[in-house]
């Protein structure tokens, strides 16, 4: 499933199919549960997984509230492992045993996001009798149960909870950063090719607003359909290059061979030619040199 989407859809689920949870999800759920993130990478934690149906079926309510026990394929009992915890008191002091505890919550939920992944169902038990669960499944003493999941497929499918709003749950601190419009974006960082040699190359649909062409050789290149208002070019060969349907309003052309290029049905109002060789350059048909002579 899609992370977000099952993120979204994970629900603790509490009633059942009587189906088995196979040898494979159990090993998948498990996996992902050890991937968690943890104190010092120490894994302080240890996992019961309990198949046994009149052992599950005893939990209730002796060991834990579970009214839906009696159709559980699966129960996994999440225990701190007190070796790995007690490193962890050597390392940080006494908050050393509550990274601990942190690290298998974290594994619980890793667990629960994989059970759904698969298309099982889940939910955490947190009240507990740990002193009964350790004689019930015969703990290591080493091992303290902190939580039971309970692990099946769903016998219906659960309407997922509502959550707060996301702005009453938090704090932030700092500036906020709010979502940058494509437009900042490209103000901010524009996209800069330099020093490439791109022969052959084909630009499509491109908008080149404001753009600067700077010492290029475009010679017998071809332009269509481009919006190229208030560009710059500079030091430019250009030389028998076609451009069509091109708006080029408000550029500005500067020390360029524009010789033999063809524009036409091209926009070009406003646009500034200085120093440029324009032999034989034409627009619309018309060549640009000998109107500019007959103008003077
Ligand atoms: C620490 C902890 C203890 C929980 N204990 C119980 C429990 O004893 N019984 C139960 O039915 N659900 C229990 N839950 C599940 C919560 O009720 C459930 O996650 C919460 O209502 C949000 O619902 P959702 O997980 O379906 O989104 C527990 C969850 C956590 C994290």
């Amino acid at each position: 499933m899609e992370f977000t989407e099952l993120l979204n859809k994970r629900t603790c689920v509490r009633s059942y199919r009587n189906e088995p949870v196979t040898d494979e999800q159990m090993r998948e759920i498990l996996e992902a549960g050890i991937r968690a993130p943890n104190a010092c990478n120490y894994q302080s934690w240890h996992f019961y997984a309990v198949r046994d149906k009149d052992i599950i079926n005893s939990f209730n309510p002796e060991i834990a509230r579970i009214p839906w026990i009696s159709d559980i394929p699966l129960l996994i009992v999440i225990c701190v492992d007190e070796t790995a915890a007690g490193a962890l008191v050597g390392k940080f002091g006494e908050r050393g045993r509550l990274f601990a505890y942190q690290d298998t919550a974290g594994a619980a939920n890793h667990i629960l996001l994989k059970a759904a992944d698969l298309g099982l169902g889940g939910c955490w038990i947190g009240p507990m009798n740990a002193e009964k669960c350790s004689e019930r499944l015969n703990i290591a003493e080493n091992h303290t149960p902190v939580a039971i999941l309970t692990i099946g497929t769903p016998a219906i499918e659960m309407p997922v909870r509502d959550r707060k709003p996301l702005d009453d749950v938090i704090t932030v601190i700092g500036k906020t950063v709010t979502s940058i419009s494509p437009e900042t974006e490209k103000k901010a960082k524009p996209f800069k090719l330099a020093h490439a040699s791109v022969p052959g190359a084909v630009f499509e649909d491109l908008n080149l607003t404001d753009s600067k062409f700077r010492n290029i050789n475009m010679q017998g290149a071809g332009f269509e359909d481009i919006n190229m208002s208030h560009t710059g070019y500079e030091g430019l060969t250009l030389s028998e290059a076609r451009f069509g349907r091109i708006d080029m309003s408000g550029a500005e052309f500067n020390g360029s061979d524009l010789k033999l290029a063809e524009f036409r049905n091209a926009s070009f109002e406003n646009v500034k030619i200085t120093d440029c060789n324009l032999d034989g350059m034409t627009i619309d048909g018309i060549n640009v040199k000998e109107a500019i002579e007959k103008v003077k």
